[in-house]
C-alpha cells in the first residue's frame, strides 16, 4: 500500500496581546479555532491545534496539500488578520504586531508570521514534537538542533542505532546575505559550528538523515527586524522535529532542554536571556518580559492528521509540563537574576551589531552630534 504524504504546518503570529506582551487572550483563540474548524469542514486542512507561546498565536495544522500551499497560508493569514482586528477592538497591546505587509500574495513567508513546515511520507508510526518559543529569535534552535542530530553525547542513537550512524545533513541559512548552505555531520561538524554558533546571523532551517534524505526537522527562519528594517518585536521561532525508529527518540529530542541555555530576545528583544522550558499553563512571559519560554507539543501523525481519539479530538502531549524540567527552570531563574544584576552592561545587553535595528540607534545618533574630536 502506498503511504500517504502528510504535511505538518505550524504558522505563528503575534496578533496582539493582553497585559503588554504577556499572553494571547481567549477571544483571539476563539476566532482562530472557529476559522480552523471551518477550514477542516471545507477540506483545506485535516485537523489542527491552536495554542500559544506567550503572546504568539500558534496554528498547528496537518493536511495533505504540501508545503507552502496557498490555501493553507491564506487560511493562516486571514485568521491572523481577523484576530488582529479583534485585538484592535479590544485595544489589546500591539494589535497586528507581526503583520508587517498588507497585500497577501499566496505565502506568509517574508510577511511577518513565522512558518515551519514538513511534508512527510508517513512511516508505520510517526512521532512528532513541535516547539514554540516566545521572547527570542530565529537561531535559538541552533543549539538544541545541533545537540539532537549531531551530538552523540546527547543522542545515544547516533552511537547505538545503526540506521543513524550515517549522520545528518543540515541546511544553514545566512539571514544577513539571504543564502543557504548544506553541511553534513559528523564530517563537517566543526565547520557547521563555526557558522551556527553565531545565532544572530545563521539559522538551521532543515535537517535530513544522510543515508536517505529523510526529512526530520524544520524550523522558522524569518527575522522580523530584517523584514521591517526596525525593531517590531522578536521572531519567536517554531520548529518541528520527527522522532524514533531510525531518528532520535523523543527523549533524545527533549534532552537538550534538561538545562537552560542563553538566547537573544527577552526585554525589547535586546538582551541575552536564559530559555525556560515550560508546560502550556506557564507559557507566558512576566519578569523583564521573560525569561524567554519554550513549549513542546508531542503527537503522532496518522492518515494525514494529528492522531485523534474516538471523539475526533487530537491527542496531544504537553511535554515540558514535567518535573524533569524543573532543574532547567531553576537554572533559568538563577541565570536570569545574574544577567539582570548586570543591567544594561554587556553581555546582558546584546552586542552593538545585534542592537542595530533597535531604538537605541536614535539615542546614539543624538549623542553623536555632541561628540568633539580629541586633540
Ligand atoms: P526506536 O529507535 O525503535 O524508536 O526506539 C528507541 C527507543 O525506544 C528509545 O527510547
Ligand atoms: P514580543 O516579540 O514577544 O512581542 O516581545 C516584544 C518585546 O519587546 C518584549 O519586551
Ligand atoms: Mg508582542
Ligand atoms: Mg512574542
Amino acid at each position: 500500500m502506498l503511504s500517504k504524504k502528510a504535511t505538518i504546518s505550524i504558522i505563528k503570529c503575534d496578533v496582539g496581546s493582553l497585559a503588554g506582551h504577556y499572553i494571547v487572550p481567549k477571544p483571539l483563540f476563539d476566532i482562530a479555532e472557529k476559522n480552523l474548524k471551518k477550514a477542516t469542514e471545507n477540506g483545506i486542512i485535516n485537523n489542527f491545534y491552536v495554542f500559544n507561546a506567550g503572546d504568539d498565536l500558534e496554528l498547528l495544522m496537518v493536511h495533505e496539500r504540501g508545503e507552502q500551499d496557498k490555501e493553507v497560508h491564506k487560511l493562516a493569514w486571514e485568521t491572523f488578520k481577523d484576530c488582529a482586528n479583534k485585538a484592535s477592538q479590544l485595544k489589546l497591546y500591539a494589535a497586528g504586531q507581526d503583520l508587517l505587509k498588507d497585500a497577501f500574495s499566496g505565502n506568509v513567508r517574508g510577511m511577518g508570521p513565522g512558518v515551519a513546515e514538513m511534508e512527510i511520507e508517513e512511516r508505520a508510526s510517526d512521532p512528532i514534537v513541535v516547539f514554540a518559543a516566545d521572547k527570542t529569535s530565529a537561531g535559538s534552535f541552533n543549539y538544541p538542533l545541533f545537540r539532537i542530530f549531531a551530538d552523540p553525547m546527547n543522542t545515544a542513537g547516533l552511537v547505538i542505532d545503526p540506521s543513524m550512524i550515517c549522520g545528518f545533513k543540515f541546511e544553514v541559512i545566512d539571514t544577513k546575505k539571504n543564502r543557504a548552505i548544506v553541511l553534513k555531520c559528523p564530517e563537517e561538524m566543526y565547520e557547521m559550528l563555526a557558522l551556527i554558533g553565531t545565532v544572530g546571523r545563521y539559522t538551521i532551517s532543515r535537517v535530513w538523515r544522510a543515508s536517505d534524505d529523510l526529512i526530520c526537522a524544520a524550523s522558522s527562519v524569518s527575522k522580523l527586524s530584517l523584514i521591517a528594517g526596525k525593531y517590531v518585536g522578536k521572531d519567536d521561532p517554531v520548529m518541528i522535529a520527527r522522532a524514533q525508529h531510525g531518528l532520535p527518540a523523543v527523549g533524545e529530542v527533549l534532552a537538550p532542554f534538561m538545562h537552560s541555555y542563553f538566547v537573544q530576545g527577552w526585554m525589547r528583544g535586546s538582551h541575552w536571556g536564559p530559555i525556560m522550558p515550560v508546560g502550556l499553563k506557564s507559557s507566558k512571559c512576566t519578569v523583564f518580559d521573560g525569561p524567554p519560554r519554550i513549549v513542546a507539543i508531542g503527537f503522532q501523525v496518522a492518515n494525514g492528521q494529528i492522531s485523534s481519539d474516538d471523539e475526533g479530538k487530537p491527542m496531544l502531549a504537553d511535554m515540558f509540563d514535567d518535573p524533569a524540567f524543573a532543574l532547567a527552570r531553576r537554572e533559568a531563574m538563577q541565570n536570569a537574576c545574574m544577567l539582570r544584576n548586570m543591567g544594561e552592561f554587556e553581555p546582558a545587553r546584546l552586542s552593538a551589531e545585534d542592537m542595530e535595528y533597535t531604538t537605541i540607534q536614535k539615542v546614539l545618533e543624538k549623542l553623536g552630534e555632541r561628540f568633539k574630536p580629541l586633540n
